[in-house]
């Protein structure tokens, strides 16, 4: 339940310590922010995130101390909100000076180094046919979990990951490039990607940014990460990308995002592979964790599983086909389920960082944090399949534009900064869940003993920004009685 009174008198009086027109006032306010004990000289809290999680001890401290605090990474002050109405007050009502990005090595001084262009141009297709684009990667991925479960012959264990990886990955590279789909895990050029995608979230990562963080420091950061990060984008990441530029600029489909940026008078090659190098990463993994969460809290909640089977077969039987995106509301159960596994189990622990052009404040949204605040949801720390069931049938990406008080989650970003890739990931998640509830089952696995090993939905692990389910076997079989 929303405490909206509750809510709005906080986000007022801390409004003021950041947007406040006397200096001063901002300054005591800045002053007045808690801060978690543990933080130590030079290295502020970087010993105490390295210990736990970073999700699970910011959540912690947030309990602690309220909706906002300040933690030290380094000697870099982050201010960290666990209050989603703060949040919006600062980043998206406040958008138009707290919509920058914060230096980091990775993605200035190699990956970006003028500022960049976003672009996400909607490819001249209408919306159907790129939902029928969507729905035919998720009938490739159910063929290959498929063929998975019939020829390992008996073990059914699936490290879902890259199959998850392979469906984003060909959605957000054709839609670029206009290039061949990839048709398997083996593929080399998957290979090439998922490498790409491993390397660069273990570079774009606090811990390693030392150098930006801790100035004493710089050589020993340089010496060990710069190396490393510019071996990921100009060893394996640019070689592979400028080749599919090349060819997408030669023979690609015309309504490609590349051939479109390039039509643009202002976007020049290297805009091209920076925007290129950042969609695939945002498009590809991102989506990709969430689905794999998603799975595994299906496995967990296998009554939960149960109702979207039936409510899927309803379907199918009625309408003699699986639902289109098209059909969404009248799957409601379906709908709230999608958005309780992202509220419950986000794929980003801080989203991306803002930072604003008048002090440059570093603004973190603890996605965690708000996700489990019992202010906004009751039974906050419950997974509960039907908590949006009469709430809006809206998609997440249109309540994430819309006002505070009706959105669903948070996961997307706030404001300017918002994911502009939110819808293609709701549709091609849907399109995945219709499929996989329609015509698979999510069992957990079963130890030498016989005991069923469901996954433990706590053990996680964050790379870059992202936070990752480590105990991810489940066992996918074909339902027997599946009406397809
Ligand atoms: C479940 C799926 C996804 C989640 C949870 C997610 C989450 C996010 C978040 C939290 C941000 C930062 C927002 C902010 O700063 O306030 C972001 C930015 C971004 N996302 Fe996503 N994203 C997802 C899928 C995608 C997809 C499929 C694409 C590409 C097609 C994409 C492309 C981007 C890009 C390019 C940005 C940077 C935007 C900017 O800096 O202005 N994302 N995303």
């Amino acid at each position: 339940m929303h405490h909206h009174l509750y809510a709005c008198s906080r986000v007022y009086y801390f409004v003021s310590f950041f947007f406040g027109t006397s200096l001063k006032k901002q300054k005591q306010g800045f002053k007045n922010i808690p801060i978690p004990n543990g933080k130590v000289p030079y290295f502020g809290h970087l010993f105490a995130l390295m210990r736990s999680s970073i999700t699970v001890q910011t959540a912690q401290w947030q309990k602690e101390l309220g909706s906002i605090m300040k933690i030290y990474v380094g000697v870099q002050p982050w201010i960290v909100v666990g209050d989603p109405y703060l949040a919006h007050e600062i980043l998206a009502v406040n958008g138009s000076i707290a919509s920058n990005r914060p230096y980091t090595t990775f993605s200035h001084d190699i990956y970006a180094p003028n500022q960049r262009v976003l672009h996400m141009v909607s490819s001249k297709t209408t919306a159907d046919e790129r939902y029928r684009m969507q729905e035919m990667e998720a009938d490739a991925l159910i063929e290959r979990l498929l063929q998975h479960t019939e020829s390992v012959n008996g073990d059914k264990e699936i490290n879902i990951l890259p199959h998850f990886q392979l469906v984003f990955a060909n959605v957000i590279f054709t839609m670029m490039y206009g290039c061949q789909r990839m048709t398997s895990i083996d593929d080399p050029m998957f290979k090439r990607i998922e490498a790409i995608m491993a390397e660069g979230l273990a570079n774009v990562n606090i811990m390693k940014e030392l150098k930006v963080f801790l100035s004493i420091f710089s050589f020993i950061d340089y010496l060990f990460s710069h190396a490393t990060m510019k071996w990921v984008v100009q060893d394996l990441a640019n070689p592979l990308y400028l080749s599919l530029i090349k060819d997408a600029l030669e023979n690609g489909d015309p309504h490609c995002l590349v051939n479109q940026l390039k039509q643009m008078d202002h976007v020049d090659y290297d805009e091209i592979l920076v925007t290129v190098s950042d969609l695939a990463i945002a498009g590809t993994d991102t989506p990709a964790i969430e689905t794999m969460w998603t799975i595994l809290i299906l496995c967990c909640y296998q009554e939960a599983q149960q109702v979207l089977h039936d409510k899927v077969d309803t379907f199918i039987s009625k309408h003699n086909r699986l639902p289109t995106f098209n059909d969404r509301e009248k799957l409601p159960n379906l709908i709230s389920t999608q958005k309780e596994c992202m509220r419950f189990r986000p794929p980003v622990f801080y989203g991306l960082l803002h930072e604003t052009s008048r002090d440059r404040s570093i603004i973190a949204s603890n996605m965690r944090a708000m996700h489990m605040n019992s202010d906004i949801y009751e039974e906050s720390e419950k997974f509960c399949q039907d908590r949006f069931i009469n709430k809006s049938n809206k998609t997440m990406s249109a309540l994430a534009n819309g006002k505070i008080q009706e959105r669903d989650q948070y996961t997307y970003g706030w404001g300017r900064r918002l994911c502009p890739g939110a819808h293609l990931a709701e549709v091609q998640i849907f399109s995945i869940l219709v499929r996989l509830v329609a015509k698979l089952k999510i069992e957990p696995r079963i130890d030498p003993q016989g005991n069923l090993v469901f996954p433990d939905l706590d053990k996680l692990h964050e790379a870059g920004v992202m936070v990752i389910p480590t105990d991810r076997n489940v066992c996918i079989t074909k339902r027997t009685d599946s009406l397809l």
